[in-house]
């Protein structure tokens, strides 16, 4: 068993008991476990990821691909994850069930083991999608808004640069070139070994 099964499977061992009677699958990281140049770590999974049970695989997915296309790395080189492992659900006006972002509650019960997860996998660096794992990882108060493409500190001890969501491009096609322009800065980063150090 590696390490990071040993970790996962205590992680099942500690959500288990926590929703009696609530089916709430686990979407863990995928990828190569050991020493990556890079952890993506997302929001938490949705419909397509829970069916799949693998993180990145749906709508948003398809513009992770493109990132790493655009980036030159394949999903092979890299780690995969998610900040939250359940899909949040809420139900929408139709009855229908929709994704939420994570609560505060949700947080307090993922962030430790994303933590030890990055501990395990060491990555070179931490590349965050979106708001969510940006303010677990760094301050709660920063907004990708604010930080997109930039070099930050982050509560691991792993340089982290941040990034827009994937999915927030399929709803702000104006986001589209800053998103380009951020990523070639990460893979010009990479590729010349200039990461700063955390
Ligand atoms: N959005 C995320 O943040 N993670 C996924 O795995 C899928 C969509």
């Amino acid at each position: 068993m590696t390490r990071l099964d040993a970790l996962y499977a205590d992680m099942l061992a500690f959500f288990r008991p926590l929703w009696p009677g609530e089916d709430k699958p686990m979407v863990l990281g995928e990828g190569k476990a050991d020493g990556p140049v890079l952890m993506m770590i997302g929001e938490a999974p949705g419909e397509t990821e829970v069916v799949k049970r693998r993180p990145f695989v749906g709508k948003a997915g398809k513009n992770l691909d493109e990132f790493l296309a655009l980036a030159g790395l394949e999903r092979s080189e890299i780690f995969v994850t998610n900040t939250v492992k359940i899909r949040p659900t809420a139900l929408g006006p139709t009855g229908r069930i929709k994704n939420r972002a994570p609560d505060k509650e949700e947080l307090a019960l993922f962030v430790p083991w994303l933590l030890r997860e990055i501990e395990v996998v060491r990555p070179r660096a931490l590349v965050t999608l979106g708001n969510v794992p940006l303010r677990a990882l760094t301050d709660d108060k920063n907004t990708v808004g604010s930080v997109h493409g930039q070099w930050l500190e982050s509560r691991a001890g792993v340089p982290l640069f941040s990034l827009y969501h994937p999915a927030s491009i399929i709803y702000r096609r104006a986001l589209a070139p800053v998103y380009e322009s951020d990523v070639m800065r990460l893979s010009a980063d990479l590729s010349a070994g200039a990461l700063p150090v955390s």
